[in-house]
């Protein structure tokens, strides 16, 4: 029986994955090189230091701890400038009728994100309230694909794992479900989310009784 939905935050509930990859493009021009979308997948769900190691091999650049404290600094200032101009208008379409109907059936909602924005971002958009839980980058000490922040919102919530379905946009976030023992819902392409065990383009294609009646 399925009992809690954990949501990832970029990709799945706004549109912020988009910004990360401009702030990231920014930095590797700044380092003179560049990352394109094909690459930036695979940053996606990774946290912000480990996302700047894998950026900084690819572009064959080495840097000291102080220095690339300062650029993922610098980044993430970038990030938050976009992120401060966000409003209820940058939710993505059907993410808040589609937390109200789970909430409507009883199904409890955590968030379970790598980003140490999270809460900034639902505040902006309006939808923090819309959470029993909240796991996030400040939670954690492993990135995704290690399940801890699915574990641990399946915790905070008091649910079993198995009765847990995950909604998540990166091929890393989709293993660590999996690894939870949890159902794992991709929310983008089946050609890139071929772990998932289904996969829609958002949240607006399928209600929560849906997604539930399929499951089952
Ligand atoms: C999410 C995104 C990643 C991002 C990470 C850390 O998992 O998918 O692209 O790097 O969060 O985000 P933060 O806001 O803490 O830099
Ligand atoms: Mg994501």
């Amino acid at each position: 029986m399925i009992k809690a939905f954990l949501f990832d935050l970029d990709g799945v509930i706004v549109d912020t994955a988009v910004f990360h990859y401009k702030a990231w493009k920014r930095l590797a021009n700044q380092l003179n090189f560049d990352i394109d979308e094909e690459f930036n997948e695979t940053l996606k769900g990774i946290s912000r230091m480990d996302s700047l190691d894998a950026i900084l091999k690819h572009g064959g650049v080495s840097l000291s701890q102080e220095e690339k404290e300062k650029y993922a600094k610098i980044k993430n200032d970038w990030y938050l400038e976009l992120v401060n101009q966000m409003t209820v208008n940058d939710i993505l379409p059907g993410v808040e009728i589609f937390l109200k109907e789970s909430r409507n059936l009883g199904i409890k909602i955590a968030l379970g994100s790598a980003s140490k924005n999270a809460s900034l971002i639902l505040e902006k958009t309006g939808i923090l309230g819309l959470f029993d839980a909240l796991i996030d980058g400040n939670h954690v000490s492993k990135s995704k694909p290690d399940p801890e922040v699915f574990l641990k919102g399946a915790e905070a919530l008091e649910v079993e794992y198995d009765a847990c379905v995950v909604f998540e946009d990166a091929y890393a976030g989709v293993q660590a479900a999996k690894a939870a023992g949890m159902v794992a819902v991709g929310i983008g392409s089946c050609e890139v989310l071929n772990n998932a065990d289904f996969v829609v383009k958002g949240l607006f294609e399928m209600s929560p009784s849906e997604i539930i009646t399929k499951i089952l």
